[in-house]
C-alpha cells in the first residue's frame, strides 16, 4: 500500500497521419474488408513515416501530457517508456526520448510487457510517487508496430497500428486518483510463445537465415491469444471490482486493451456488463500494443466518455504472457 496517494495529473496521446485501410490490405494480402471488419472490428490503423522512430511518437504524446500538467520537462524525475518496438535494443527508448524532451533531471528506462506495458509503467510510476521518491513521473506507451509487422502474414498484419500515449503522475490532488493496480505474468505456459519476435536478442542474434525467415518481425498465434484474452480480461475486471468491494455493474466505464471487438463483446457478455460502457476506438487505430490503453483513456476523457468522479477500470492482456488492471477515480 502506497503511503502517498498518486494521481494522473495529465494525459496526452498521438497518432500519425498515415493510414492503412482494410482496402489497402486487400491489395497486399489475401483478405477482405468484410473478413477484417467481422472478425476484428478494425477498419483502419495508423502508420508513421519510415524516417521516424518510436521515441518520435513518444515525444509527441509526452509533450502534450507535460503541457497539460503545467510543468516543464526539467521537473520530471523519472521517465518510463513501455514498448516492444524500441528505437534500438539499447540505449533505452526512454533515453532517446529524454534527449528530445530535454528533461535532463530525469532517470530514464524502458519496460517490456507488450500490450500490458502501460499498466506495468503505471505501477512503477505510482510506486515512485507513492513512496515519496518523486513528485513528477512521466510514463509513456509508444509503439511503431508497422515496423515490426509482417505484411505477408494476413492473420497478423491486419491487426496493428502506430501510436503513443503518455501520462504525468503526481501526488494526488484528489482528481484522477489511482486506487488500485494489479499486474501478473505467466512465462511458464505454452501460450507464452503465442506472441513473439524471435530474432535480434541473445537467443537468436541477427543472421541472414533468420532475416530470410522474417524472424525480425512479430508472430502471433491469434486463436490462442483470443481465448487467453477473454479469460484474463473477464478475470481482472471481476477482481478489480471485488477489491473495491463493489459489483462489476458499479464500474462506470472500462477502458480495455484495443485488440479485437469480438473479444470485448465476449467479455461484456461474460461479465453481464453493458457493451456501451467499454470505450472502443480500435475501429480507427487497430491494436497499438502498449499505446492502446493510454490512447483510449485520453480519447475517452477528451470525448466526455468518462467524467469527473467516474470509477474507471483499465484492463489489458499481452505477450509474456502478461495481464493487468488499474482502477482510477476519474
Ligand atoms: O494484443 C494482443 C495481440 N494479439 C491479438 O490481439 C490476437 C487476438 N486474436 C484475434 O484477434 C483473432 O484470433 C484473429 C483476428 C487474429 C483471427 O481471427 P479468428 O476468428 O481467430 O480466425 P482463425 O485464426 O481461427 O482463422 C480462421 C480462418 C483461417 O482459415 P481456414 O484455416 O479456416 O481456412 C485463416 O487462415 O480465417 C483465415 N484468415 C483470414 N482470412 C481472411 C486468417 N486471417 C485472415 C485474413 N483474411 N486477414
Amino acid at each position: 500500500m502506497s503511503p502517498r496517494k498518486t494521481c494522473i495529473a495529465a494525459m496526452g496521446s498521438y497518432v500519425p497521419e498515415g493510414r492503412i485501410t482494410n482496402e489497402d490490405l486487400e491489395r497486399m494480402v489475401d483478405t477482405s474488408d468484410e473478413w477484417i471488419t467481422s472478425r476484428t472490428g478494425i477498419k483502419e490503423r495508423r502508420k508513421a513515416p519510415p524516417d521516424k522512430c518510436t521515441s518520435d511518437l513518444a515525444y509527441e504524446a509526452a509533450s502534450v501530457a507535460i503541457d497539460r500538467a503545467g510543468i516543464s520537462p526539467a521537473d520530471l524525475e523519472a521517465v518510463i517508456v513501455s514498448t516492444i518496438s524500441p528505437d534500438m535494443n539499447f540505449p533505452s527508448t526512454a533515453c532517446f526520448l529524454q534527449k528530445k524532451l530535454r528533461c535532463l533531471n530525469a532517470a530514464c528506462w524502458d519496460i517490456s510487457a507488450a500490450c500490458s506495458g502501460f499498466l506495468y509503467a503505471l505501477r512503477s510510476g505510482r510506486a515512485l510517487v507513492g513512496s515519496g521518491d518523486c513528485e513528477n513521473v512521466l510514463i509513456v506507451g509508444s509503439e511503431f508496430m508497422t515496423k515490426i509487422t509482417n505484411y505477408e502474414d494476413r492473420s497478423s498484419c491486419i491487426l496493428f497500428g502506430d501510436a503513443a500515449g503518455a501520462a504525468v503522475l503526481q501526488p494526488s490532488n484528489s482528481r484522477r486518483e489511482i486506487l488500485d493496480i494489479f499486474t501478473a505474468s505467466d512465462g511458464y505456459s505454452e501460450a507464452a510463445m503465442s506472441m513473439v519476435l524471435r530474432c535480434g536478442g541473445t537467443q537468436s542474434p541477427f543472421c541472414q537465415e533468420a532475416l530470410d525467415r522474417k524472424e525480425h518481425l512479430q508472430v502471433i498465434r491469434g486463436r490462442e491469444v483470443y481465448k487467453f484474452a477473454i479469460t484474463k480480461l473477464t478475470e481482472v475486471i471481476t477482481q478489480a471490482a471485488e477489491r473495491q468491494g463493489i459489483p462489476v455493474s458499479e464500474i462506470d466505464a472500462i477502458i480495455p486493451h484495443q485488440a479485437n471487438l469480438r473479444i470485448l463483446q465476449s467479455v461484456a457478455k461474460r461479465l453481464d456488463y453493458p457493451e456501451e460502457r467499454f470505450f472502443i476506438n480500435l475501429d480507427k487505430y487497430g491494436n497499438s500494443s502498449a499505446a492502446s490503453v493510454p490512447l483510449a483513456l485520453d480519447e475517452a476523457d477528451r470525448q466526455g466518455f468518462i467524467k469527473e468522479g467516474d470509477l474507471v477500470v483499465l484492463a489489458v492482456f499481452g505477450g509474456g504472457l502478461t495481464w493487468a488492471s488499474a482502477t482510477i477515480r476519474w
